[in-house]
């Protein structure tokens, strides 16, 4: 059924078994460790980002042949322009790369690719790149992968208030009462997506850095001591194992 699980079959009988009806619908997962990676191995850091991308491809397989609706990858913050030149330019390079060698799989797959961010600020090659891959994978119902480049938490909820304030000032009779969670949620880049339920973060730092502040409200947390190059399927499987053992109050009881 599941080729992970064929091929490392006695890896994954250890210890507790995926629950394969408590699969998180979206996972979140914070990229990093791309840097000391290739740092690890003498290499430019460009490398561990080439690396990165390679896992994207793994972890996106196995988010798809696990049933995962939602994914959604950080790949380049609002501030991740202060890198070097370099390595800035380098990973705008990276969807175009990426979008080549693996849109043919993505719509073989039933994978939609979709993006939040501030996609506009991008090079243009780069938007081209990933308004194909949207375009192509439009119809798509199964996984839909979410990348999130030159996205950033605050400058989106700042985003969300501004189209927030235009369309009260647009509407005479608009009531300030009718602002709760769900008018606002529906003015925020993810507002087509239920929250994530699991956030996965590797490297072993413990931050959020800016990613779905609001969104990641109510989330379990899963620091992996892991680089990113480095993370595999199974891992992806053993972070959703142990989601499984946490228990959801949502502030209750
Ligand atoms: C964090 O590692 C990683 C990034 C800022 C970039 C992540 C980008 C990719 C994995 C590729 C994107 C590809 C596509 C297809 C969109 P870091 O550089 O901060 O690592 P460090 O903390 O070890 O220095």
């Amino acid at each position: 059924m599941f080729k992970i699980f064929k091929r490392k079959e006695t890896k994954i009988n250890n210890g507790d078994a995926l629950n394969l009806h408590n699969i998180p619908e979206h996972i979140a997962i914070i990229m990093d460790g791309n840097g000391r990676w290739a740092k690890q191995r003498k290499m430019p850091r460009i490398k561990g980002h080439y690396q990165g991308m390679q896992t994207i491809k793994k972890i996106t397989r196995a988010a798809s042949e696990l049933n995962i609706k939602y994914l959604t990858l950080y790949a380049f913050s609002t501030e991740n322009w202060s890198r070097p030149n370099e390595e800035v330019n380098y990973i705008m390079g990276l969807p175009v790369n990426f979008l080549n060698s693996f849109l043919p799989e993505l719509i073989e797959k039933n994978v939609r690719v979709e993006t939040i961010g501030f996609t506009e600020k991008l090079p243009q090659q780069t938007i081209e790149a990933i308004e194909e891959a949207k375009a192509k994978t439009a119809q798509n119902d199964g996984l839909t992968l979410i990348f999130a480049i030159n996205y950033g938490g605050r400058a989106e909820i700042i985003n969300s208030v501004k189209q927030l304030t235009k369309d009260m000032r647009r509407d005479p009779h608009f009531d300030e009462k009718a602002i709760d969670e769900t008018l606002f949620q529906s003015y925020l880049m993810t507002a087509q997506y239920p929250d994530p339920e699991l956030l996965i973060r590797t490297s072993g730092e413990q931050r959020l850095s800016n990613f779905l502040i609001w969104q990641l409200s109510y989330s379990e947390f899963i620091f992996h001591d892991k680089l990113w190059p480095d993370f595999e399927e199974l891992d992806l499987v053993e972070c959703i194992k142990t989601y499984q053992l946490r228990q959801r109050r949502f502030g209750g009881l």
